[in-house]
């Protein structure tokens, strides 16, 4: 087996294996990053990096600093090299967007359908699952789940729910601007490719926009495994409006749950009651096949994953933008 080197590059924190006697920027290719580069034969610059440790071969001598062009380097040993502007593979540039607030629509429960136009001629890029930043009033940004899909265009809908004074605000900001700044995209809890397995959606109250995003995506690029949605909400009042739900309903490879974790007698709820993992694990005594993905408050999500865990789940099975933004130790 010929020997490899780890090339960690800053500030991504990503590596890249190199194989010995390979170039940087070869070995970033093969691996299906997006980097810059041009003349290939260190004329054009577009390659620079900043090798900050380990050592290469570089115009026929060993370096172990300074600037190299990625074209022409080849590690002798594990570096670290400040390269920046390189995607890995799924990866997408955050670009901002001013868009033309579209409709608002009520959902019920507190939840608003909000609806934004990307300008003509701004590409809008991001995959299913993922999430953007809106500008509120005072210049801090709030995070939201993209509920549409890539090959919707340049509309994005966003299911924002009133809990504070925060979102009320937000909320009255739409209502009265007709154009609003927009970050996008963030999250790596999303379907760059589609797994060749079945899904298990989880969601709880407004995680299911992300949801929502997954299904459609999966359904336009014509997915052929079980998709299995679990939608939970402590009440069956606190289940929204989502029109999608009608016509999911008559797609072969869905099957929709939803589950009341709090369900009183005056509420006559006849569907399934207990917390969303339960209702998982009765429908799927073999875990080790579906990819889950979740969406909800850390504690539903970290519960989901110890529940599954559990009964035969790895962990690695399971995706959640959560375990990025509100790590466990
Ligand atoms: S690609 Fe032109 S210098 Fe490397």
């Amino acid at each position: 087996m010929s020997a490899e080197y780890a090339v960690t590059l800053e500030p991504s924190g990503h590596v890249l294996r190199v194989l010995a006697g390979e170039r940087v920027l070869d070995a970033a290719r093969r691996l299906g990053f997006e980097v810059p580069h041009s003349c290939r034969n260190g004329n054009c610059e577009i390659c620079a990096a900043l090798l900050l440790e380990g050592s290469m071969r570089y115009k026929g001598q060993t370096i172990s600093s300074g600037e190299v062009m990625t074209c022409l380097c080849e590690p002798l040993s594990d570096c670290r090299l400040h390269w920046d502007k390189i995607l890995a593979p799924g990866e997408l540039l955050v670009h901002s967007l001013s868009c033309q607030v579209l409709a608002l629509s009520a959902l019920g429960a507190g939840v608003t359908r909000v609806q934004l136009r990307a300008p003509a001629g701004k590409k809008l890029r991001y995959h299913a699952g993922q999430y953007l930043l809106l500008e509120k009033p005072d210049g801090e940004q709030a995070a939201f789940s993209i509920a549409s899909a890539p090959h919707h265009g340049r509309e994005l809908e966003l299911h924002i729910q009133v809990r504070d004074s925060a979102s009320q605000h937000l909320l009255e900001h739409l209502y009265s601007n007709t154009l609003v700044n927009v970050q996008l995209p963030f999250g790596d809890c999303h379907l760059a490719e589609l797994p060749a397995a079945p899904l298990v959606l989880i969601a709880a109250g407004t995680g299911m926009a992300q949801m929502h995003s997954l299904i459609e995506h999966c359904r336009a690029q014509g997915f052929a495994h079980p998709v299995h949605v679990y939608w939970g909400a402590r009440s069956p009042q606190d289940f929204y409006q989502l029109d999608a739900w009608r016509d999911w309903q008559g797609v072969p490879n869905l099957t929709l749950h939803q589950v009341v974790s709090e369900a009183q007698p005056d509420d006559h709820w006849q569907g399934r009651q207990g917390l969303l993992f339960e209702a998982v694990r009765e429908d799927f005594p073999d875990l080790s096949v579906p990819q889950v993905y979740a969406s909800g408050s850390p504690n539903m999500v970290y519960a989901t994953l110890d529940g599954l865990v559990a009964a035969g789940l790895s962990p690695s099975q399971m995706r959640a933008d959560v375990f990025a933004y509100a790590p466990r130790d």
